[in-house]
């Protein structure tokens, strides 16, 4: 069983490229601290897309940021561990040295993601010169690889360019290409195509996957959209009110959700093959999650809550192999946890 009352695991799961164990963390608002991640553990394994989904709100960017070590000054981690493979990388030092060269990051807006006055080809260069020490050609041509293997059209015009004279699909395609520049292996895409349409965010998606196959990378795909997620995701966490509430692989989880609030989410995404009717919307809205510190953060919204769902929070508990969720009625932890 996997339940928030047993031991803390210590270290990284076999085979994970980057580990998180119990983080916390807090941010601070009229003056006094809040959490807004409590207790985040997750496993980025080699090779795999772990999709981090929950509304707006909910977490998810903190978590990221803290993976890496960027928490803006208003945050600050209180505990928590970080493992990049079995190495701890939990200083803020540890975590810039592995920052860009190890671990590389995509943000939701490109046009802020990527420098405007700088072309292209030096975006993308720049990094494969810091980090792996190519000269000038080397790293040109490395970087004209790259782009004729993200399938960009022209990839020598493109080097040439600068981001306003890409469209949005290109920008984003670009900014793949600075962000696997030095061949990372872990790589945090923060809604990467939340800001594109539905085709070219296909695309990318796509594309994503293609260099997850192959070349090994550990993928956090940080989205609010779970059609996303089914589409690129090999695993999927779900995260409420700053915690994972279930935790699976994407069959387990999109075909046999058992969360309350991951049916929610599930009820709320289009079908291929509906015609178009009024999607339902999750009852109530997910802003007030953070007045409530007992119990259940999810019960002001569910529809199964009970008197315990109110006071005590519900451990994670396995539901089958590799499958857990934090809920007292469909997810049954043992009485003894009650
Ligand atoms: N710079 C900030 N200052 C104050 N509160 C913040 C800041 N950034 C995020 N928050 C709060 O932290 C919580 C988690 O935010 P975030 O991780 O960005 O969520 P998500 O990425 O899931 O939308 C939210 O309640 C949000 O209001
Ligand atoms: S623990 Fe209770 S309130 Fe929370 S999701 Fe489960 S049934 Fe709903
Ligand atoms: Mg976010």
């Amino acid at each position: 069983m996997l339940s928030s009352n047993a031991p803390l695991q210590r270290s990284s799961a076999a085979g994970a490229a980057l580990s998180a164990r119990e983080l916390v963390i807090e941010i601070a608002t009229n003056g006094s601290w809040r959490p807004v991640v409590r207790g985040v553990s997750l496993d980025l394994g080699k090779g795999q897309v772990t999709a981090l989904v929950g509304e707006t709100g909910s977490g998810k960017t903190m978590t990221a940021l803290a993976l890496v070590g960027l928490l803006p000054p208003a945050a600050r981690r209180t505990s928590g561990r970080v493992f990049l493979g079995h190495e701890e990388v939990s200083t803020a030092t540890a975590q810039a040295g592995a920052r860009g060269r190890r671990i590389s990051m995509i943000f939701q807006d490109p046009m802020t993601a990527l420098n405007p006055v700088l072309t292209i080809g030096f975006q993308v260069t720049e990094p494969m010169r810091a980090h792996l020490g190519l000269d000038a050609r080397a790293a040109q041509e490395r970087a004209r690889k790259l782009l004729e293997q993200l399938h960009m059209p022209d990839p020598t015009g493109v080097l040439a360019r600068y981001p306003h004279e890409l469209s949005g699909g290109m920008r984003q395609r670009a900014l793949i290409a600075v962000a696997l520049a030095c061949d990372p292996e872990i790589l945090l895409a923060d809604e990467p195509t939340t800001a594109l349409d539905v085709t070219i965010q296909a695309q990318i998606l796509d594309l994503l996957r293609e260099q997850v196959d192959q070349h090994g990378l550990a993928v956090l795909l940080v989205t609010h959209d779970l059609g996303v997620a089914a589409q690129v995701a090999d695993r999927i966490e779900v995260m409420y009110g700053g915690a994972i509430v279930e935790e699976g692989s994407v069959e387990q989880v999109l075909r046999r959700p058992n969360h309350p609030y991951t049916r929610g989410l599930l009820a709320c995404v289009p079908r291929v093959d509906a015609r178009v009717r009024p999607l339902p919307t999750l009852p109530g809205n997910p802003h007030g999650v953070w007045t409530i510190d007992a119990g259940c953060r999810f019960a002001p919204r569910c529809a199964d809550a009970t008197a315990t769902c109110a006071s005590t929070e519900p451990p994670r508990t396995a539901v089958e192999g590799g499958h857990s969720s934090a809920c007292w009625v469909y997810a049954r932890p043992p009485a003894a946890a009650q």
